[in-house]
């Protein structure tokens, strides 16, 4: 019989905010993006909600209008290295760019961080939208759209080749007879691509859940093949319930076109919730956060999607410019939306740039009403689980102690973990050891 299914959670944490201005909330830190503290506090806060994980997003490049998180914050992996000495079950989830590293270090690092923190490793894999980090990385040109998807398909395939260098009882570690590894058991990948060649093996073994779990986030034609073909987990972003069943139901059938059982490929959709003892404290909550945003602080925002364009050039009250192609080559999936919705809704621009500094979701009222939406799209087969980030100084405490005690109660979320690896806890399985597997299928004589 098949299991039932259980809802998913992740903690996004983003320091003093995803937006622009909810660091000038009274109650908001403000140097919360390099506060350890302040992200040890979520961490544990997160586990003692029995969150599956903490998702830790990255940029390579900023100016003088990023967002104040952007412009001053932790490098994922250092980070999540020292968030897995204070915490014990929960998964450590981080953004790394397969446009601007190499697959020996990045394959490197995931299986340091997994080892470390005893398989609770997860990687999302991006492949950078800002032209501007080529000029950090000493690159003539940022690879376009489609081709860094292709890099990022041949980077996957040489880091899952890498974590299996090593199968798992590969070190013996004898010391009576100076055995320290069986060589039978190690192995060089003898990678040679269209753009990599990596040798091996890997400096380090497989870890208890055998390899990092694989996060995407990425929603163009060429994103959602890459996420249904090798992504465990997908982050995605939607407005309505119907939209994110959409796009649920098409991630799901292209994995099953791929060959995989679509119920290994989980959909998380990014959520910002608001919660108050009433409607109207919510609604109150998220004026309060918006009213801070000004009009300036909106275009900049907007502006950082279509490679940081000046919206500023034009008047705020007539018709969304026409951009032509601009933003093709950065958030493509996303800036396409923009202009499309623009478009179709008759929009203008200071509607444009409100809408997408200051988005208003359904996930705003009171904690009985926050947990019916999020069960509702459970239910609804348009998510496997949510990434909750703050909207509001707070959010996730509050979210952790009014909401998850309501879907616990109502049997659609955990009250303990199932497993101490990232992997037990979505229910996905250990990767076998390709070499191992081999090995069993010819002395099986298949
Ligand atoms: C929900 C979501 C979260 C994302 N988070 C990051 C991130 O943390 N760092 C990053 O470099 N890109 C991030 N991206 C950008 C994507 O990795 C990708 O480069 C961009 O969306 C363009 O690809 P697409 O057209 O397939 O969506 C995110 C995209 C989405 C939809």
């Amino acid at each position: 019989m098949a299991k039932p299914r259980r809802l998913k959670l992740g903690a996004i944490l983003h320091g003093v905010g995803g937006g622009t201005s909810m660091w000038r909330h009274p109650d908001a830190k403000p140097d919360a993006s390099v506060n350890f503290d302040v992200y040890k506090r979520w961490v544990q806060k997160a586990e003692e909600g029995r969150m599956d994980l903490i998702f830790i997003a990255d940029g390579l490049y900023i100016n003088e209008k990023s967002i104040p998180h952007f412009l001053n914050r932790f490098e994922p992996i250092t980070l999540l290295s020292a968030l897995a000495g204070v915490s014990q079950h929960i998964g450590l989830v981080g953004t790394l760019s397969t446009s601007y590293s190499e697959p020996f270090t990045v394959a490197r690092q995931f299986a340091s961080l997994d080892v470390i923190s005893g398989g609770r490793a997860g990687w999302n894999v991006v492949t950078s939208p800002l032209e501007g980090s080529a000029l950090n990385y000493g690159k003539k040109e940022h690879p376009d759209h489609d081709k860094r998807y292709r890099i990022a398909s041949e980077f996957l395939d040489v880091a899952r080749g890498l974590w299996d260098s090593w199968e798992d009882d590969a070190f013996v570690r004898n010391k009576e007879t100076g055995v320290f590894f069986d060589p039978q058991k190690m192995h060089a990948l003898n990678h040679n691509g269209e753009f990599f060649s990596v040798k091996g093996p890997l400096n380090i073994a497989r870890s208890k859940q055998g390899q990092p779990v694989i996060f995407q986030a990425g929603a163009s034609e060429v994103g959602k093949n890459y996420a249904s073909k090798y992504a465990d987990a997908v982050f995605t972003g939607h407005e309505t319930i119907e939209e994110a069943a959409r796009f649920y139901q098409d991630v799901k059938s292209r994995a099953a076109s791929f060959g995989r059982n679509p119920s290994e490929v989980l959909i998380f959709p990014g959520i910002s919730p608001i919660i108050g003892r009433t409607p109207e404290e919510a609604e109150q909550k998220y004026q309060e956060v918006a009213s801070l945003v000004t009009i300036e602080n909106a275009l900049d925002y907007l502006g950082r999607f279509f490679e940081h364009h000046d919206f500023s050039q034009y008047p705020l009250d007539d018709p969304f410019p026409e951009l032509g192609d601009l933003g093709k080559n950065s958030f493509q999936s996303g800036t396409d939306k923009i202009k499309k919705d623009a478009q179709e809704k008759g929009l203008t621009l200071r509607q444009v740039a409100l809408q997408a500094a200051t988005p208003r979701s359904s996930f705003i009222g009171t904690p009985e009403q926050v947990a019916d939406q999020v069960q509702a799209w459970f239910e609804a087969e348009a998510a496997d689980g949510f990434m909750i980030a703050a909207a509001v100084p707070h959010g996730l405490e509050e979210f952790v102690d009014q909401v998850v005690p309501i879907l616990q109660e109502r049997g659609i979320y955990r009250k303990e973990y199932e497993s101490d690896t990232l992997r037990g806890n979505l229910g996905l399985a250990k990767p076998e050891n390709r070499y191992t597997l081999h090995k069993k299928t010819v002395s099986a004589g298949l």
